[in-house]
Formats: structure tokens, C-alpha cells, sequence
């Protein structure tokens, strides 16, 4: 292992997990074939788990989640037409405007509500009439968990029967929907229920090095593999990837639930320092805004005390399991003899 496995505790994000030793072995022992040809195995046992898991006729396995919602929504829209989507969400604000750029399709933001969704009647008032001034708006696209928070079950059930009412398809980017399945109790099937197609990340908490995975009908998906064709996604003997985000799937998502406890626990204990905002997690996520003259000094002892955090523009802290109950304990050490 490399030295910065052993010294630095990473709190950014949980996408700096790494596979562990029996997902390693897991890899290691995968069958491979070409999966451009459709022949890999592995690839073909993930997808077909995949779908079945979120309930789903078909699968498809991508590079990222980058690529994985991209595909989704040129498979769902077409030039001119209009995606409906937060303002905070990933899908709209950190992939480079990629369905714009490639697709030509529009996005049409929506400002988030303090929870994370958006508004049953911003989404009403957003759908365009067929009208010749308009885009088409053909999609709507929500993220869950976003920044941490689990959107309600009963919220998204309003949100896609309205979508589909107005003629609208609806894509989830469900990167962390484990994470909200987990907080829910609910399966993962039950916590994407009424989405015409779900991206799940499986390089995040769920522990796998590489890879996503995009779930739909079977024309959307043939539809996806096409566009992830176009964009380079189209993998060799991809099994051996493939079969680290299989263990993931099959072996990770109960023990999501200690990444969550963990969080509420580092964020208690921080919320009872002077002088700091803790948000309560409701995952693995969570926030805390410190006072911009505490930035440097905070920043200057992380880094004496090798531990990583997300400091632009709020302290963003994100548990996972690279990160134990000791690790959290050292880390609100830190903090407490940096804020005492
Ligand atoms: C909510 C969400 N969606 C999608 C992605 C994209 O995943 P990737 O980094 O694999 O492209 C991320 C990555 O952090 C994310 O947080």
C-alpha cells in the first residue's frame, strides 16, 4: 500500500475508497471476453444483477457516472429538446454541460428546495407547451442522495406520476441511491420506483475502483449503448472491472449504514465546538461552515495532521469505509484542539 493510504485520512469524498482485499481477489478471478461483442461474462453477470436489483428489463455498464447519466440522457432526448434538473444537481452543474455540448440538449434548471428536491409546481410551470419558441422539454432528472440528503419516497412518487402525466420521461442520478435505500430501509428496487432509468454509481461508497451502472428499459438501454459506443465508453474485457462493482453490489450496500453513523457521530461531536455550523447528515455527507479567518489555520493543521476535507466553498466531510470509527475519533481531535 502506498504511503498515502497509510498516513492520510480522506474525508472529501467517497470516491477515494479503495477495493479491498477480497474485491481485489474477486477481480483477479474474473472471466473476461470482448463486451464491445457483448461477450464478457462478468460485464454481462453485473448487468443483469444490476437490473434485477433496481428492477429494471435491462443494464449497462459505463466508465463513470459522468458517462452514465450522459448516455441517459441522449437516450431520452434528442436534439432541441430540454432535460428539467436542480441547479445544485451533478448532472446539470459538474459534468462540463455535456448533454448541451454532445447532444444539444438543453437543460433547464430549477433551483432546489432547502431538502434537496424541486418544487412540484416549478416543475409544472418549467414544462414548455408545444410550442415552435420552445425546446421540446422531454425529461425530467433528479438526484438522490443529493448533497447527502435522501429525497422522500412519497415526494419522488408525486414527481414522476406528474412527469409522466405531462408526457415527460424520468432519469434519476442515483450515484449515492444506495445510500438513500440504506437511510430508508427500503430496497434498492423500492427507492427507484417510477424512473424510467436510474445511473448508480458503484466507485463510491459501495467500494469499487471504477464503473457505473445505467438501468432501464431494454430499447433505452440499446439506445445508451450506442451513444457509450460514440463516446469512447465501449470497454474491451471489461469483466475484470465489471467484477469489482459485482462484489460491490452483492457485498457493500448494508454496511453503507456504519458510513451514516459514522457522519451523525463525527457531526455531533463537532457541533458541540464554539464558533462552528454543523449540518445534521443524513447520510454520509455533510457540511460545516467555519469562520473565514479559521480557513487557513484549519487548513495549515489538516495538512500537518494528514487529513483531507473539501474546503471550497464550506467544509464538506464525507465518510466511507476507508475511513473507521478510530480514524473519525483522530480527525475530532483535530478539530477539537484546533476549535477549543
Ligand atoms: C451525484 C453524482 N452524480 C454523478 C457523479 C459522477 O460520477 P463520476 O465521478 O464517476 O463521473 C458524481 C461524482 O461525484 C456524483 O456525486
Amino acid at each position: 500500500m502506498s504511503d498515502l493510504k497509510e498516513n492520510w485520512l480522506d474525508l472529501r469524498s467517497d470516491t477515494v475508497t479503495r477495493p479491498s482485499a477480497a474485491m481485489r481477489a474477486a477481480m483477479n478471478a474474473a472471466d473476461v471476453g470482448d463486451d464491445v461483442y457483448g461477450d464478457d461474462p462478468t460485464v454481462n453477470r453485473l448487468q443483469e444483477y444490476a437490473a434485477d436489483l433496481f428492477g429494471y428489463e435491462a443494464a449497462l455498464f459505463a466508465p463513470s457516472g459522468t458517462q452514465s447519466n450522459l448516455v441517459a440522457l441522449l437516450a431520452h432526448c434528442g436534439r432541441g429538446d430540454e432535460y428539467l434538473v436542480g441547479q445544485e444537481a451533478h448532472t446539470y452543474k459538474y459534468e462540463g454541460g455535456g448533454a448541451a455540448v454532445l447532444g444539444s440538449i438543453q437543460p433547464q434548471p430549477i433551483a432546489n428546495q432547502a431538502d434537496g428536491s424541486l418544487a412540484l409546481a416549478d416543475i409544472a410551470a418549467y414544462i414548455k407547451p408545444d410550442d415552435i419558441h420552445f425546446a421540446r422539454t422531454k425529461l425530467l432528472a433528479l438526484e438522490n442522495t443529493i448533497g447527502g440528503r435522501v429525497l422522500p419516497l412519497d415526494y419522488l412518487q408525486r414527481a414522476t406520476s406528474l412527469a409522466h402525466e405531462r408526457g415527460l420521461a424520468t432519469h434519476m442520478d442515483g450515484a449515492r441511491i444506495c445510500n438513500a435505500a440504506v437511510k430508508l430501509g427500503v430496497s434498492p428496487r423500492a427507492a427507484v420506483a417510477g424512473f424510467d432509468s436510474v445511473s448508480v454509481c458503484l466507485s463510491k461508497g459501495l467500494g469499487a475502483p471504477v464503473g457505473s451502472i445505467l438501468c432501464g428499459s431494454r430499447p433505452l438501454i440499446k439506445e445508451a449503448t450506442r451513444w457509450r459506443k460514440m463516446l469512447g465508453g465501449g470497454m474491451r474485457q471489461a469483466g475484470m472491472i465489471a467484477a469489482g462493482g459485482l462484489y460491490a453490489l452483492e457485498h457493500n450496500i448494508a454496511r453503507l449504514a456504519e458510513d451514516h453513523d459514522n457522519a451523525a457521530y463525527f457531526a455531533g461531536e463537532l457541533s458541540k465546538l464554539k464558533g462552528i455550523q454543523v449540518s445534521a447528515p443524513q447520510t454520509n455527507i455533510f457540511y460545516v461552515d467555519i469562520p473565514a479567518d479559521a480557513c487557513r489555520g484549519l487548513n495549515d493543521v489538516l495538512q500537518l495532521t494528514r487529513i483531507r476535507v473539501s474546503m471550497s466553498p464550506r467544509l464538506r466531510i464525507v465518510t466511507h469505509m476507508d475511513a473507521s470509527r478510530d480514524d473519525i475519533d483522530r480527525a475530532i481531535t483535530v478539530f477539537g484542539d484546533f476549535f477549543g
